[in-house]
């Protein structure tokens, strides 16, 4: 079985939190591609999405799905999201495709986050896949010089323009050993929009495809099985 099918096998999996009569928040990504298809067969008991990127929205709209815009809202039931990596605190980085900064006030705002992924995703530390940080195109300069500070190798992702305008620098080499603060030290840094790691917001569930089906690790059991060590 190759990856895209353990994507696609989480993919569907996820349909089973999906409630009627709701909005669902839905990211981006190639995991994402096989949700949004899983999510047109139901298009009919929701109310339609909210989407993370405009990708996501064309795609929800060529599946019939109605796209609502996130203003009107100030919670949802559930958001269903990929990981570039995610670590056994359940914490992740994200924005391999960019779209980070509306990924993570959509997930802040749900209730569950849902989080859908091959097994390769699974880390132990964060930081080999690296790091996203959307960032004001002027503060390019210092933001590549702090980077480098924190013991990372930085790269300006070239001829990339996020749905809100800013540049994304990839952090290489780092090896993130507490990922809360090192969310909190590179989003105070004047510049940055948003840093690709989601630690303050975890997710809730995850859904892991594997070649002999779908293995579900839930929050509150990780934190069982913590507390009992
Ligand atoms: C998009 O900005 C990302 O956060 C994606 O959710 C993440 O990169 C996973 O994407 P794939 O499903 O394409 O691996």
């Amino acid at each position: 079985m190759n990856l895209n099918q353990l994507k696609k096998k989480a993919a569907w999996a996820a349909l089973d939190y999906i409630y009627p009569n709701t909005i669902v928040g839905v990211g981006t990504g190639t995991t994402i591609f096989y949700f949004i298809e899983a999510l047109s067969t139901v298009k009919n008991l929701i109310y339609g999405a909210v989407s993370s990127s405009s990708s996501s929205t064309s795609l929800l709209k060529k599946q019939g799905i109605k796209v609502f815009n996130l203003e009107n809202f100030s919670s949802l039931t559930i958001y269903v999201d990929s990981a570039d990596e995610i670590n056994n605190c359940m914490q992740m980085i994200k924005g391999g495709g960019g779209a980070l900064t509306r990924e993570k006030i959509i997930a802040t705002m749900a209730k569950k986050f849902i989080c859908i992924i091959d097994k390769t995703k699974k880390v132990n530390v964060l930081g080999k896949f690296p790091l996203p940080v959307e960032i004001i195109p002027m503060a390019l300069s210092y933001i590549l010089q702090e980077m480098v500070k924190i013991g990372g190798i930085p790269k300006y992702r070239k001829n990339f323009v996020t749905d809100n305008g800013n540049i994304i620098i990839d952090v290489y080499n780092l090896y993130i050993k507490d990922p809360l603060s090192m969310e909190k030290k590179i989003n105070s840094l004047p510049g940055v929009v948003t840093v690709g790691i989601f630690a303050s917001r975890s997710a809730d569930v995850i859904l892991v495809g594997t070649r002999n089906g779908i293995k579900t690790i839930n929050k509150k059991s990780r934190l069982k099985e913590i507390e009992k060590h």
